[in-house]
């Protein structure tokens, strides 16, 4: 606790990645809730640009063998070890098909604005991830200040067709990112985080 009154920055200190999951799923209401939180975040030009998708124990399996074919070639095509290559997509399944609840994040460009030019179009795209990353804080500040653990995967970024396959999507939706959420494991310790450095993260012109 810190000498202020202001209760929302403890909870953004106190957030962390915890990735020591144990159940059981949250409760559907709990989920909603979280949700309804994320779909409060800033987005531009008034757009509602996200989606979300609870993925359910009946889908886990199809989802990370799909994953994990995809991630298999980016992997063999770096030529790494084979040994390496098993291990990595190992941890990535238990990660997909352990998690007690597992949330998908996606982007639709619904309401952005549509330029003929690659540099405007990038630069608008970008504006609806930066919203993506607006929404996936508030769930995870939300989640943490609810007592759950939860963490960001990055993995569906680099295989949106395979999850679009995989859970029946609307060609349009665009997989940005799972959220695994639970409760904290008891002995899970979250990694070291550097403290804020002004010095080099800030400056004044
Ligand atoms: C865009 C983005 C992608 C991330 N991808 C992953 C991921 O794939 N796996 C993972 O374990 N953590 C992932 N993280 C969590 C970061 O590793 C974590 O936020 C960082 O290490 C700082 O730790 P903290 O969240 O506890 O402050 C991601 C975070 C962001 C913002």
């Amino acid at each position: 606790m810190t000498d202020h009154p202001h209760p929302i920055e403890d909870a953004i200190r106190a957030r962390r990645s915890v990735r020591g999951l144990d159940g059981p799923p949250l409760a559907a209401e709990e989920v909603e809730a979280l949700v309804a939180l994320a779909l409060t975040a800033p987005a531009p030009h008034h757009t509602r640009p996200w989606r979300f998708v609870e993925i359910g124990a009946a889908r886990r399996e199809v989802l990370a063998d799909a994953m994990g074919s995809a991630w298999r070639r980016d992997l063999e095509a770096d030529a790494l070890p084979s040994k390496t290559v098993d291990r990595a997509l190992a941890r990535s399944r238990a990660r997909i098909t352990g998690a007690p609840t597992l949330l998908l994040g996606c982007l639709v460009a619904d309401g952005l604005n549509r330029y003929t030019d690659e540099r405007r179009w990038r630069a608008e795209w970008g504006l609806a991830q930066h919203s993506f990353g607006a929404a996936l804080q508030n769930l995870l500040l939300a989640a943490s200040a609810r007592g759950f653990a939860a963490y960001w995967i990055s993995a569906p970024l680099y295989a949106p067709d395979e999850v679009r396959g995989a859970l029946d999507l609307d060609a349009t939706w665009e997989p940005q990112a799972f959220v695994a959420l639970g409760r904290p494991k008891g002995d899970y310790r979250p990694f070291d985080r550097p403290a804020p450095d002004l010095g080099t993260e800030f400056t004044r012109r």
